[in-house]
């Protein structure tokens, strides 16, 4: 109870301020993130990528992301720390993802961040990953207020979000089966290639060309939600008929044409979004918005409405902690109170509210 009544005394001195640093803790999925901040700025951003670990088994296995994440987490705060140029004793606030994610992988964090907190005597704040995603704009657009609309497209999520403050977001599509990022591992699975699919797919669309047909999900529907499986199928039938007639498939044309698609798809919902809204900035969250073709297509239908386009590097697309402390700031300044010790991980936390 003493050290709640302390936390919350520092996180109200902090509100008005924006020069007190933030370490942010980031364990949901398979990356290890630390990562030190202040207000919208990126003092250091270390991420201790689990990608080569989860490779041979062609996805991310929870049990063992969960037990290098206890490992590498010490090590990854203390470069975050380093890198930053500053010790524990010049923080002020531990920001931690709280979900969603995997329940193991989030565990190691949120204990962590819970154990330093407490033996520091400083306030710990869980965020939602989602938020954090959304976040990632106020690093590259400092100036950056709500509303506006966010492309959410990663592993677990595909969503159009209005964004009208950092506590009001709404959902105005969202993926009826598979996310985005889903889907190219999925369908980069079909066409063997490794884990993630993402990356891969586009690196193999380079030399291909958008020749095969696929189908394109709710087409002449007035709702913005997405659906990704149909394609998925209609690659995996792309792959069997090639496969009985003896013909060799042309796995660099399938990659070029799914990743237009979807490209494709993501841009139009959010193009629409914008124009019955009337919010005439978009931004981009999430790991498939690393994608070039993607990223390029945004591009050419927000010049053509002469929407404002925020579009992150590729490294605050994909997960970090930096941008769980910016998240962890706008929520500071915005009324969050600090979290308790008996806080639990939540794997299918929701940011809409
Ligand atoms: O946001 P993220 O790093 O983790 C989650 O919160 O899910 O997203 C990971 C997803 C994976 O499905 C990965 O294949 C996809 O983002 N991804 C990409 C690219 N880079 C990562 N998808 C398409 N093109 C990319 N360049
Ligand atoms: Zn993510």
């Amino acid at each position: 109870m003493e050290y709640y009544q302390t936390a919350c005394t520092i996180i109200d001195q902090l509100r008005a301020r924006d020069d007190y640093l933030i370490l942010a803790i980031e364990t949901s999925c398979d990356e290890t993130a630390a990562a030190v901040t202040r207000g919208r700025t990126v003092l250091s951003d270390v991420v201790e990528s689990q990608i080569d670990i989860h490779k041979k088994y062609g996805g991310v296995v929870p049990e063992i992301a969960s037990r290098n994440h206890s490992l590498k987490i010490e090590a990854t705060i203390q470069e975050a720390l380093l890198q930053a140029n500053v010790t524990l004793n010049d923080i002020s606030v531990i920001a931690v993802t709280r979900g969603p994610g995997l329940l193991g992988a989030l565990l190691v964090g949120l204990c962590h961040a819970k154990a330093l907190a407490y033996a520091r005597g400083i306030p710990f704040v869980c965020i939602n990953h989602i938020k954090g995603h959304i976040a990632a704009n106020y690093i590259i657009d400092p100036t950056l207020q709500p509303p506006f609309i966010t492309l959410l497209a990663s592993g677990g999520h595909t969503e159009i979000l209005k964004v009208d403050s950092f506590n009001k977001i709404e959902c105005l599509g969202s993926t009826c089966d598979d996310a985005a990022g889903e889907a190219f591992d999925k369908v980069a699975r079909v066409l063997n290639l490794p884990y993630p699919g993402g990356p891969e797919i586009e690196k193999l669309a380079l030399t291909g060309r958008v020749n095969q047909k696929l189908p394109y999900p709710f087409r002449r529907e007035k709702h913005l939600n997405f659906s990704f499986s149909g394609i998925k199928t209609a690659v995996i039938n792309l792959v069997a008929n090639a496969k009985r007639k003896g013909q060799e498939l042309a796995s660099a044309d399938v990659a070029a044409s799914f990743q237009a698609l979807v490209a494709n798809i993501l841009t139009r919902n959010t193009i629409e979004a914008a124009k019955r809204t009337g919010i005439n900035t978009v931004a981009l969250a999430g790991g498939v918005g690393a994608n070039s073709e993607l990223r390029r297509a945004l591009e050419h239908s927000c010049a053509e409405n002469q929407f404002k386009l925020i579009l992150p590097p590729k490294r605050f697309c994909t997960d970090n902690a930096s941008m769980i402390g910016v998240a962890c700031f706008e929520e500071i300044k915005i009324g969050i109170v600090p979290s308790g010790l008996e806080v639990d991980a939540d794997p299918s936390l929701s940011c809409i509210i």
